[in-house]
């Protein structure tokens, strides 16, 4: 009797655990970001909260590009891949950001237009002003950081044929 009180102890706690492991992977509440070590972005229109419409840092190189994408890496990992998966690498299910085209100006305003103003079908608006703030959770300089970091993905992608590119 008392071995088999054991025994169910012993199979719920590691139920427990299983499902605290699940719930914690599952989390995909934003964890906000840090951005001040990355560059001012000049140049933003002040009737649009400040933004700009094309990604300011694309044209960066050297060691400057690989803080921002190491930079953006995380902060996409903090605050995107739990919807639109790990590496920036779509499960399916939601879009693959790495098939906007850093070449198509108009994907780049969509991105603005999705992370300022988000959609009906589950994409919050992570970088709009939510109503009495002052501030968005993921502010400019992070969203760019976090694009410039998919574009580096959609490189290895397009070479690696797992989505198509020019
Ligand atoms: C809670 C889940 C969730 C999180 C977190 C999330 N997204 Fe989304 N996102 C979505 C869904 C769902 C869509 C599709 C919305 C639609 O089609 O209406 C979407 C759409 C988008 C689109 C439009 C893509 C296209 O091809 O139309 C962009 C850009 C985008 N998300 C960027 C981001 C970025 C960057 C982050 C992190 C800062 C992020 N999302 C975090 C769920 C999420």
């Amino acid at each position: 009797m008392k071995f088999k009180t054991l025994a169910i102890l012993i199979a719920l706690s590691s139920t427990l655990c299983i499902a605290g492991k699940v719930y914690s992977h599952g989390n995909v509440l934003p964890q906000g970001a840090d951005s001040s070590e990355m560059p001012d972005i000049e140049g933003g229109d002040e009737d649009e909260d400040g933004w700009v419409f094309e990604n300011p840092y694309r044209s960066t190189d050297g060691e400057l590009k690989e803080q921002i994408v190491k930079f953006g890496e995380s902060a996409y990992a903090n605050n995107c891949a739990g919807c639109h998966g790990l590496h920036a690498q779509s499960g399916g299910i939601n879009p693959d950001l790495r098939k906007l085209d850093p070449e198509n100006f108009e994907d780049d305003e969509w991105y603005v237009e999705r992370l300022r103003f988000g959609s009906a079908k589950g994409m919050p608006a992570l970088g709009g002003i939510p109503e009495g703030q002052s501030a968005p959770i993921l502010d400019q300089k992070t969203l760019w950081s976090i694009k410039t970091y998919v574009e580096q993905r959609r490189v290895v992608a397009i070479e690696e044929g797992e989505i198509e590119g020019e």
